[in-house]
């Protein structure tokens, strides 16, 4: 099942909390850095110590063929077990423009075979170049906000947004990164109009270890960020599940790569 995050603007903590949530998924899953704007994760997660096609490749691949063929040969691995795995973004964020997001999204559904998720994080809804065609075949929509009063009003815009533009097959939901700065999970919901499908702690220290590939010390798998994202990701595939099977056609599965990103074993 195909699961995208996006933003209303802002850093709310997409990236970060895509990540989190990858290295927590219960099954097979891959991150997808679909962010126009360009990948985060081998820069940040990864501290540059690796470097891979990911996105750019693929497209050029797709060129020449179809993209499905090629997708597993982009894939890093984020865990030792290869459990989740990595498809980096853009290195170069004028590419953007060269993407074809509605070929990638079918590229998409194809690793989703019911064993393998896929988690995309698609970066600011308004950003030019935004994969639109992504988001309209997940099968759930989280946008993920603060709590905030500016946060949360602009979440309702997007949120507004998104169903004007019809750009939704799936659920809309909400992610809720630092409750209580003041809203809580109810207040936003009703705001929003949507349902809060999770709420994620402000956990500095953590959050660095994801954004910026701070050290990752022994109760870094414990954390409260990790611990919260593991409830998040069992309520998202349960969320999901409700859609998949309109949504999502059964394909093959992707083998493991050989190639793991960042350090830190949460599992
Ligand atoms: N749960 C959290 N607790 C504390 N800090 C967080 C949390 N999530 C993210 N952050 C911090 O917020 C900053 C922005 O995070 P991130 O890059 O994930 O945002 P983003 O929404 O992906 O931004 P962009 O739209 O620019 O890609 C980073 O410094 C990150 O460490
Ligand atoms: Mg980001």
């Amino acid at each position: 099942m195909l699961i995208a995050l996006c933003s209303a603007k802002g850093a709310p903590g997409v990236t970060t909390s895509g990540l989190a949530l990858a290295l927590s998924w219960p099954r097979p899953v891959v991150l997808a850095e679909l962010d126009p704007a360009g990948g985060d994760v081998l820069a940040g997660y990864g501290r540059g110590e690796m470097s891979a096609g990911g996105l750019a490749d693929l497209e050029l691949a797709a060129r020449r063929g179809g993209p499905a063929r090629h997708l597993d040969s982009q894939l890093l691995r984020l865990d030792s077990e290869g459990r989740a795995r990595l498809l980096p973004g853009l290195a170069d964020p004028a590419s953007a423009r060269h993407v074809d997001w509605d070929r990638l999204a079918a590229a998409l559904a194809a690793v989703e075979d019911g064993a393998i998720d896929v988690v995309a994080d698609c970066g600011r809804l308004r950003a030019e170049h935004f994969p639109a065609a992504v988001v309209h075949r997940a099968a759930v929509v989280v946008l993920t906000t603060g709590s905030s009063l500016r946060a949360v009003r602009a979440a309702t815009q997007a949120i507004a947004e998104l169903r004007e533009r019809e750009a939704c097959l799936g659920m809309l939901g909400a992610l809720v990164i630092g409750p209580g700065e003041p809203y809580g999970e109810r207040e936003i919901g009703e705001a929003l109009g949507v349902p809060v499908v999770g709420v994620l702690p402000r956990d500095a220290k953590a959050a660095a270890v994801l954004s910026d590939g701070a050290p990752a010390g022994r109760l870094f798998a414990q954390s409260a960020l990790l611990r919260a994202a593991r409830t998040v990701a069992t309520r998202l595939i349960e969320f999901a599940a409700a859609h998949e099977s309109r949504l999502t056609p059964p394909q093959a599965a992707v083998p493991a790569s050989a190639t793991t990103v960042g350090s830190s074993r949460v599992r």
